[in-house]
C-alpha cells in the first residue's frame, strides 16, 4: 500500500525545558529550540505541560502560541486545569496522555476503554474549540476502537515498548511490537481515525515505523535533544527527517 501522505515530523522540545530547569536559569529557552527545530525541518511542535511543571511551564506554552509558525502539538492529561488552559489558547492539536507523578516519563497508554463516558466528556469541548484531539494510547484493538468511539480524531500509537525491546537485544518481542504497530496503525486508519506514533523513537528504530503507509506523524523529543548535544539541533533533526523519507519511499 502507498503511504495515504507525507509523513510529519513533531519535534518534542520538552527536555530543552528539562535542562534549563536543573538550574533554574532562564536557559536553554524551549522557544529557541522549537524555532531551530522549525528551520530544520520539523512540521510541527510538541510540549508537554505536566501537572508538577516538571519541564514545560505555562509561559513557555504562551510564548510557543505566540511565536510558532507551526503547528503546536499540546500535550496535557486529562484534567479540568489542562483542559482550561488549552481552551484559552486552542492550539492546534491536543493529545491526551496518562501522567502520573512519579513517573520518568509518559509510561503506557491512556486506559480509553475504562473511562469512555468521561473521557467523551473532556474532549468535546476541545474538539468544539477547534483543536485536533489526539490520543496517546497502546496499539491495541480495544482502546484504538474506544477512542473512535468517544469521537478523538487522531490516535498517537506508543512506540516504547517496540524501542526498548531493541535497545535490550529482544530482537523477537521487538518484531512482535513491531508487527502490532504495524497491524494496528492499519485498524486504526479502517476506523477513520489519523494514526501518529511516538515515544523513545531513535535513528535505529525510526524507519520501520516511518514506513507503516497509514502512519501520518511522528513525535520525536528525548532522543533528538540527546543528540543535539553532539551535533546541534537543527543536524540532528535534519539527519531524523532524512530517515524518515527514506523510509516513505
Ligand atoms: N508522544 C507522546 C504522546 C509523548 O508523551 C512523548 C514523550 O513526551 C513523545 C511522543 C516523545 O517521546 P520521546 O521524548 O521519547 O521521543
Amino acid at each position: 500500500m502507498e503511504p495515504l501522505g507525507n509523513l510529519r515530523l513533531g519535534v518534542n522540545i520538552d527536555h530543552v525545558a528539562t535542562v534549563r530547569n536543573a538550574r533554574g536559569s532562564a536557559y536553554p529557552d524551549p522557544i529557541r529550540a522549537a524555532k531551530i527545530a522549525e528551520e530544520a525541518g520539523a512540521d510541527g511542535i510538541t510540549a508537554h505541560l505536566r501537572e508538577d511543571r516538571r519541564h514545560i511551564s505555562d509561559d513557555d506554552i504562551d510564548r510557543l502560541v505566540e511565536n510558532l509558525s507551526v503547528p503546536l502539538n499540546f500535550e496535557m492529561a486529562a484534567t479540568p486545569e489542562m483542559q482550561a488552559i488549552a481552551l484559552r489558547h486552542k492550539p492546534h492539536a491536543v493529545c491526551i496522555v496518562p501522567e502520573k507523578r512519579e513517573e520518568r516519563t509518559t509510561e503506557g497508554g491512556l486506559e480509553v476503554a475504562r473511562e469512555e463516558n468521561q473521557l467523551a466528556h473532556f474532549i468535546a469541548p476541545l474538539a468544539d474549540a477547534g483543536c485536533r484531539v489526539s490520543i496517546f494510547i497502546a496499539a491495541d484493538k480495544r482502546q484504538i476502537e474506544a477512542a473512535a468511539r468517544i469521537g478523538a480524531a487522531v490516535v498517537e500509537l506508543h512506540t516504547g515498548a517496540y524501542c526498548d525491546f531493541h535497545a535490550e537485544g529482544r530482537l523477537e518481542e521487538r518484531d512482535e511490537e513491531l508487527t502490532r504497530l504495524r497491524d494496528m496503525s492499519a485498524f486504526a486508519h479502517s476506523l477513520g481515525l489519523e494514526v501518529h506514533a511516538g515515544h523513545g523513537l531513535t535513528y535505529d528504530t525510526v524507519k520501520p515505523v516511518a514506513a507503516f503507509p497509514e502512519v501520518m506523524e511522528l513525535n520525536i523529543g528525548h532522543f533528538l535533544i540527546g543528540e543535539a548535544i553532539f551535533m546541534g539541533l537543527e543536524p540532528a533533526i535534519a539527519a531524523m527527517r532524512k530517515l524518515m523519507d527514506e523510509a516513505r519511499v
